[in-house]
């Protein structure tokens, strides 16, 4: 474009803008992202100055026919963007009035760019909610049919990182479904938030056209409009309220990584990741590392630093619009692309992990992981559990001192500490028996794990995958 572009406001000024304010203050080298929703947006408002009559039924049908063209011509990667043009918002009216002529001069009658970039980034944010509970479903998918395949393996359950009780290692898996679900709800209750429309409070103080809003937010999809003209166009609580949600849920895929990675170590050598998602090193011939979880976890970092980023942008911002709103969109973008990314990269990854089954219950058999059972079975032949707890430290100490398991204490043994332990201990100290008694509402015996994984499946029932 020329370097002659006339700014669509540029009447008051009598210099023209400086180059580097020029370039400092434009965005349209990321906002363009937004191009599609600014159109749709165009669309809805032109849509309804026609039939509310503030612009002739033939000047909409003009104005429409045009953003349709623009339409086509950047979903095939045709328009170019100028600087000078400053926005997303000018760029398309400019192309508009290009193309149509004088008519297209009337689209922008009863609106503001500030009402049109809220009204842009909730529509683009709905659109980024929706994929991203999407791909959190396809990840619960995957989830399960681990699960499934693994109910009755055994697993060692680790508190402090240390071996605490044998677990299913589809019962650990059960615990990621849930953190998952408790992502897709944030999403979903947010979703609700997000899907009000600003579109018609204009600069600040909304208009004295008779403009139909319920019209446009019935077009644009949206289920209710802003109630304060003010609040609506300076309002990014959706933005910082979308940038929470995606930290959380980044957080609990950093823990997935962080779990992936350790338990493909050799020391671990729970799971293998397949070649495919691994990288070498340019030095250890012998090197596999994990770098898909690597980065899932590292990529932790920017997305709490965007919503930080958006919680400091907005902190002292005065009523209403501020031009320090132009910087939320790259967070809201990198963001939005990041969080896909990785929830990409594990739904891909989850069905690739291939389990060792057999180390993962030889690990389970340390750490003398079957204590508490011991410990209840003195309960439930009538010792008070503080005291059966004190005897069992006591079989445990005998255990370290003799370098065994407690599998492998004798009887003789045992019932020098307690008259009460009988034959039947073994069973109860035994792996699957100890995996076989944690039946309470939530816990991980297999029948329960059975339960949940139904449960689970029918929570994802509606869903197309
Ligand atoms: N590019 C601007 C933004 O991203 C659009 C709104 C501009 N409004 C204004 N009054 N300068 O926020």
């Amino acid at each position: 474009m020329s370097k002659q572009t006339k700014k669509p406001w540029q009447g008051r000024f009598t210099e023209s803008t400086n180059e580097f304010v020029e370039e400092f203050t434009a965005s349209i080298k990321f906002d363009q992202t937004l191009a599609i929703y600014d159109i749709r947006c165009s669309l809805a408002h032109a849509e309804m100055l026609a039939s509310e009559g503030i612009i002739l039924k033939k000047e909409g049908s003009t104005i429409i026919k045009g953003l349709k063209g623009i339409e086509k011509d950047i979903k095939k990667g045709n328009l170019s963007w100028s600087l000078e043009l400053e926005d997303i918002h000018m760029n398309i009216e400019n192309e508009l009035i290009r193309r149509i002529g004088e008519v297209g001069k009337k689209l922008h009658t009863g609106r503001s760019r500030n009402d049109q970039v809220a009204t842009d980034l909730r529509l683009y944010l709905r659109d980024i909610t929706d994929q991203i509970t999407h791909y959190l479903k396809h990840l619960q998918k995957a989830l399960l049919e681990l699960a499934e395949k693994e109910t009755f393996t055994i697993f060692p359950g680790f508190t402090h990182l240390q071996v605490a009780q044998p677990i299913s290692f589809a019962h650990h898996m059960m615990a990621w479904f849930e953190m998952i679900d408790r992502d897709i709800d944030r999403f979903n209750d947010y979703r609700k938030r997000l899907n009000v429309l600003p579109l018609g409070s204009a600069a600040l103080a909304g208009t004295s056209y008779k403009i139909n809003r319920a019209q446009v937010a019935s077009i644009l999809g949206f289920d209710s409009v802003s109630k304060n003209s003010m609040d609506a166009v300076s309002d990014r609580d959706f933005a910082i309220e979308f940038c929470s949600n995606s930290s959380l849920l980044i957080m609990h895929l950093s823990r997935w990584a962080e779990e992936l990675i350790l338990w493909s170590t050799p020391q671990y050598d729970f799971i293998s990741l397949p070649d495919s998602f691994c990288t070498g090193s340019s030095i250890m011939p012998q090197k596999k590392n994990p770098d898909v979880p690597e980065l899932v976890r590292g990529k932790t970092g920017r997305v709490y630093g965007s919503l930080f980023n958006l919680l400091t942008l907005m902190k002292a911002q005065p009523l209403a619009y501020n031009k320090d709103n132009q910087e939320d969109k790259e967070p809201v973008f990198d963001t939005a692309n990041t969080i896909k990314d990785c929830l990409k990269a594990f739904i891909l990854l989850v069905p690739e992990i291939s389990v060792n089954r057999e180390k993962m219950a030889t690990a389970a058999t340390q750490g003398f992981s079957t204590a508490t059972d011991l410990a209840d079975y003195l309960v439930k032949k009538g010792i008070a559990f503080r005291d059966s707890h004190e005897t069992v430290g006591k079989i445990v100490q005998h255990a370290i001192q003799s370098n065994c398991l407690l599998s492998e204490i004798k009887l003789e043994v045992f019932q020098s500490f307690s008259k009460l332990i009988d034959n039947d201990i073994y069973e109860i100290l035994s792996l699957e028996g100890s995996l076989n008694s944690r039946t309470s509402y939530g816990g991980t015996s297999p029948s329960n794990i059975e339960i949940a994984i139904k449960e689970a499946k029918q929570r994802l029932f509606n869903v197309s995958l």
